[in-house]
């Protein structure tokens, strides 16, 4: 039995421990806190030990805490760092090399420049065994993991004959739980994102990708808009939407008017969180036209790492085949089941 440690219990920190505690092959320690509030007492009520960083032991006297999270880190086999953008990077300086131990970091920090968590980028359908053994590995942001379950599909049907892809990301303004962040009457734009660069991290560098990014004012999902252009004729309509109809985490959705009608029917038949936890092809905004294809996808923008998380930490702690840890990780996050229910309920009438 290994030994997990979820450094950080927000939007991402909070679903990682919910899931994962059910794995009976490890054990959630329990989870790390740095502000006295509610959702300590929620972590504590679903079961888990929540440890605080010593110098801010005062602030939690109100609460049953377990122990400091310095403790806890030298006392576990691997830690999930789930903590804000930019801030993995500073704990991976000032608690896990000191400590000498492993840890998996999210989507907001980086693998290059001065401020590198990692070597590379994990994308389960691309890379799943180049995580063996290794100490430290970042898992892609929600937008550059739904990329890699597009872009591997096509890349090995279609190689060379894929001439470019132009990719426009809009993304949610701030999440479901987030109470924090006001949502801007505005659209937004990044220049320079990051996304480019992290999908080209694993999907190499001469992948023909181009990608812009707008934030708009929505909790619900991003959506991308993705053209690629074939030297030559493109396929038809119905081969693409057949390359995805076995793609793990990939549903086929028709009649979908907007994000929200997916999270409302996940809600309804009460996914956990109301995460689908994978990416939904529009397939009646997917279409051919001359040497191009245009798909439009969805991409749950909380749910679709959680299930990556599981995948990653099962190729670092236990060298699993990548078989048998997608068997294991179904048996938890139930992926092929919560496919059919989207699949049968937005159908091609
Ligand atoms: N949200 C998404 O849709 C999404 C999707 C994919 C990837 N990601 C990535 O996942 C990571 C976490 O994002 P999130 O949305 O879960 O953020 P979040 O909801 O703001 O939660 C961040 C958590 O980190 C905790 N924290 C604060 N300081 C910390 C420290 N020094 N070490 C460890 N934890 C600390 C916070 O604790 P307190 O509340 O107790 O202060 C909070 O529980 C980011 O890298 C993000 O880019 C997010």
């Amino acid at each position: 039995m290994k030994r997990v440690f979820v450094n950080g219990y927000g939007s991402i920190g909070s679903r990682i421990a919910q899931f994962i505690a059910d794995d009976k092959d490890i054990e959630v320690v329990g989870v790390g806190k740095y502000s006295p509030d509610d959702k300590v007492s929620d972590a504590i009520v679903r079961g888990f030990k929540v440890y605080v960083p010593k110098n801010k032991l005062d602030n939690f006297k109100n609460f049953k805490i377990s122990g400091t999270i310095e403790e806890i880190i030298s006392n576990c086999d691997l830690v999930i760092d789930a903590s804000p953008g930019g801030v993995g990077y500073s704990n991976k300086k000032t608690l896990y090399e000191p400590l000498n131990s492993r840890a998996i970091f999210q989507g907001g920090e980086k693998i290059t420049g001065e401020k590198s968590v990692a070597p590379f980028i994990f994308n389960s359908r691309v890379n799943y065994e180049k995580a063996f053994e290794k100490q430290f590995v970042m898992q892609g942001s929600c937008n550059v993991t739904g990329m890699g379950r597009i872009i591997q599909p096509l890349k090995e049907k279609y190689g060379k004959k894929i001439k470019r892809m132009d990719a426009t990301l809009l993304r949610r303004w701030a999440d479901l739980e987030d109470s924090k962040t006001v949502i801007k009457d505005s659209i937004e734009w990044t220049v320079k994102p990051h996304h480019d660069d992290d999908v080209k991290s694993y999907m190499g560098v001469d992948t023909p990708l181009f990608i812009r990014v707008f934030k708009v004012p929505t909790r619900q999902m991003h959506v991308h808009l993705m053209d690629i252009r074939f030297n030559g004729p493109a396929p038809s309509t119905s081969e693409i939407i057949d390359l995805y109809k076995n793609e793990y985490g990939v549903a086929t959705l028709y009649g979908v008017k907007g994000t929200k009608d997916i999270r409302d029917y996940a809600e309804s038949i009460n996914f956990s969180f109301k995460d689908t936890n994978m990416i939904h092809i529009h397939a009646d905004l997917t279409e051919a036209q001359d040497d191009m294809i245009k798909i439009t996808y969805s991409d749950d923008q909380t749910g679709i790492v959680v299930p990556e998380n599981h995948l990653l930490m099962q190729a670092m702690l236990f060298n699993r085949s990548k078989e048998e840890a997608f068997k294991h990780t179904e048996e938890l996050f139930h992926m092929q089941e919560k496919k059919r229910a989207l699949e049968e309920h937005f159908k091609k009438q």
